[in-house]
């Protein structure tokens, strides 16, 4: 028995999650994967309203849950299923808005690195700023799967933001725009530090949902074919 769950914000039991968890940011969307892919999924966490299911998907055993938004948020759920429930692997499926001309709506951005204004690394005791990194197995793979099924993927450094709306935000994205940084999101930084800390497996995909640089938005409809795409890729290398 583990004494460490279930824990204040899972009651799965020990081992009802997968190796590999995918974790878009909406509840919703985790339903959507779960009763669109996967084969006899299993609620196994409604806590908060944050749904877990484990099912199979063409054979493999894989997991989909919900991780909320911002780095807080995911930082809570990944660390729970990193150290308390033996989760090898955690690919978010998220949306980002693009901060360069050459990432367009509906492209699939993959975050190499996360840059960011969260104070997540104080949790580890480090008093510099940190270089949140993926990791490079899961981002191969990624960046091969794409090409296989033909999906545009930028792999780069992403900005998670601790901030939606922010007085400075402007200044800010066009700073980091020339830094090379593709775009804008709130949770890898906070997932790639707790990988690194357990010794895991992170990645974050993201469909770019808008665009900071031309105002481009997508309609509901083509978000949701958007990140159809990307659920199949992440199920691909799950
Ligand atoms: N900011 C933060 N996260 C986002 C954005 C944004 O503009 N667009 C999609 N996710």
């Amino acid at each position: 028995m583990n004494p460490n769950i279930p824990t204040p914000h899972i009651t799965a039991g020990e081992n009802d999650f997968a190796r590999t968890v995918l974790m878009p940011g909406d509840p919703m969307r985790a339903k959507f994967l779960a009763e669109h892919y996967l084969e006899n999924a299993v609620l196994v966490n409604n806590v908060r309203g944050v749904q877990g299911y484990t099912g199979t998907w063409h054979g493999k055993r894989v997991s989909v849950m919900a991780s909320g938004m911002g780095c807080p948020s995911i930082g809570i759920y990944s660390y729970e299923l990193f150290n308390f429930y033996n989760v090898d692997n955690i690919i978010r499926i998220g949306s980002a808005g693009a901060l360069r001309p050459e990432i367009k709506v509906r492209d699939i951005v993959i975050g190499m690195s996360a840059y960011t204004n969260s104070g997540y690394i104080r949790a580890f005791g480090f008093t510099g700023s940190a270089a949140p990194c993926c990791s490079y197995d899961l981002l191969r793979k990624a960046m091969d799967k794409a090409e296989e099924m033909g999906i545009r993927a930028f792999a780069g450094p992403v900005f998670s933001s601790d901030m939606f709306y922010s007085d400075i935000s402007k200044q800010e994205n066009e700073v980091l725009a020339r830094q090379g940084v593709l775009a804008i999101e709130m949770e890898s930084a906070a997932l790639y530090l707790n990988a690194a800390r357990a010794g895991k497996n992170a990645l974050c995909i993201c469909t770019i949902s808008d665009s900071l640089v031309t105002g481009e938005i997508t309609s509901a409809e083509e978000r949701q074919e958007g990140f159809t795409k990307m659920m199949e890729l992440a199920l691909s290398i799950a």
